[in-house]
């Protein structure tokens, strides 16, 4: 194992150990690519949001907010799409009947393999799946002689495509009229809303609508901790341009979402653009800003210029009329689309990998090491934690105090148990940017220690000042 895939795995653990995402169902012996977030990893995952949400809404006057039912009427997905398009293999066995995922055919076999064999069996079976490549596969479970665990024989039909939407019935009566799909992306709740929102804002081309909402997928490859899960969270915008003009704002998202990763203090030599090499089936261009997580280069936000398809489709399905009268040149028409759409799930997992950091702060008298989340301070968790040197002397007193004066602004944590050494390491594992210790003196001269997580500095600052250095750090 590489020092990377280690480093990978001691992250899944911090996020498990401190609170930040458990495995589901986890008594019960966890559900497959599904996750809870934990007390710390709820606060980060809404701070991701409401960071993504400021940046979209409030700091630009042409977009707004939506927040569409995950349940839509079954035939957005035809029209989307997604329902002859949005598929993944399998394979069925001739003799039992039974039908398999290809992937967890060849996992399930993987795993009775030696470990290297079988990562190299996994490893043949995604470059084959990102291929598209059925007859590839089907040789591959053919030439490792896997068996059906029913039949136990070979006897394989062709790879075929299985979709990813997970399926529902709505209300008591089950047939297929009432069979309805988990959306598999927010964005289709943005285009079938399109005219509510543009006439009641009065919206004028160009502008955009952005929700955060959650989407489903039955994923074939999901053995990546959150980068990728079978319900997750999608931060979604929709910006509807002129036609004609859809190259010139692409080109615009494009710049201004690598500058909002950049906003985040990330080091720009861990992000790449990289131009999709297929296209989906309603893009006429399409870049993904890729992230070096521990697992290399990959994609952590799609860019996508989305042409009318998807408004065009809905017009034909629907037969309703989905058009712009533009006053500016006198003329009807339907916009274009760029998407920018990036999962919140693996933003999360960006800013985890980014900001964890294992340091030797051993000297020659004494051996010393820290686990650090050196989170953005306006995402962290937790803002301020504040400890009393000691539990008596009115020291407590002192510091609820200054919870009180500031938990009204940002997040804050009260500690007194154990030395205030390991109540800093306690704080620096799950990335609070400062801790302010009360002590003696304060009582004195109304002085605190503050203590940066980073840099490990201690300064001393009147107490009175502490509120507005936190503020400065997260605003
Ligand atoms: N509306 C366009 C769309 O959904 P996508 O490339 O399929 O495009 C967009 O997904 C983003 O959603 C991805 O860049 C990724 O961040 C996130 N995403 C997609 N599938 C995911 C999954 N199974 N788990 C977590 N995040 C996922």
């Amino acid at each position: 194992m590489s020092t990377d895939q280690n480093k990978f795995q001691a992250i899944i653990s911090h996020c498990k150990e401190y609170g930040f995402v458990f495995p589901s169902s986890e008594i019960y012996d966890g559900l497959s690519a599904v996750y809870d977030y934990g007390q710390y990893g709820a606060e980060l995952k809404k701070n991701i949001k409401d960071y993504w949400w400021k940046s979209m809404t409030q700091l630009h006057e042409n977009i707004v907010g939506l927040d569409a039912a995950i349940f839509m009427h079954p035939t957005i997905w035809k029209a989307s799409g997604h329902v002859d398009n949005f598929s993944d293999p399998m394979i069925d066995n001739k003799d039992s009947n039974k039908r398999y995922r290809v992937d967890h055919l060849l996992e399930a076999f993987a795993e009775t393999l030696p470990e290297a064999e079988g990562n190299a069996l996994l490893a043949k079976m995604d470059e084959l799946l990102k291929e598209n490549d059925f007859a590839g596969l089907k040789t591959l479970i053919e030439d490792n002689k896997i068996k059906c665990s029913v039949s136990g024989t070979c006897n394989w039909t062709e790879v075929r495509q299985f979709n990813l939407m997970f399926s529902t019935q709505l209300g008591s009566v089950t047939d297929e009229a009432n069979e309805i799909y988990l959306r598999p992306e927010t964005a289709q709740g943005i285009f079938v809303n399109f005219l509510n929102v543009q006439k009641t804002g009065r919206m004028k081309v160009p502008f955009g609508i952005a929700q955060i909402g959650k989407a489903f997928r039955n994923e074939i490859v999901a053995r990546q901790f959150i980068f990728r899960m079978r319900e997750f969270e999608q931060m979604e915008m929709q910006f509807f341009v002129r036609p004609g003009t859809q190259q010139e704002w692409y080109e615009k998202w494009k710049e201004e979402r690598m500058q909002w990763h950049l906003s985040l203090g990330t080091d720009p030599a861990r992000y790449r653009f990289k131009d999709h090499a297929k296209l989906a089936h309603y893009a006429d261009a399409a870049v993904d800003i890729e992230f070096e997580f521990p697992f290399g280069f990959k994609e952590l936000e799609g860019i996508h210029s989305r042409t009318d398809f998807d408004l065009k489709q809905h017009q034909e399905y629907s037969r309703k009329k989905i058009q712009y009268f533009d006053t500016e040149i006198n003329q009807n028409y339907v916009p274009y689309v760029i998407e920018t759409s990036i999962g919140l799930d693996r933003m999360f997992l960006q800013v985890i990998c980014n900001a964890y950091e294992e340091q030797d702060l051993s000297t020659p008298e004494k051996a010393d090491s820290r686990v650090v989340l050196k989170l953005p301070a306006k995402l962290a968790p937790i803002k301020l934690a504040v400890f009393p040197l000691t539990k008596k002397d009115g020291l407590p007193e002192a510091a609820q105090l200054l919870i009180k004066e500031c938990k009204q602004y940002f997040h804050c944590y009260y500690e007194e148990k154990d030395s205030i050494g390991k109540r800093y390491r306690r704080q620096d594992a799950i990335g609070t940017p400062f801790c302010v210790t009360i002590d003696h003196q304060t009582k004195e001269d109304g002085t605190v220690t503050i203590r940066h997580r980073d840099s490990m500095e201690q300064e001393r600052v009147p107490l009175t000042e502490v509120r507005n250095i936190v503020m400065n750090k997260i605003m």
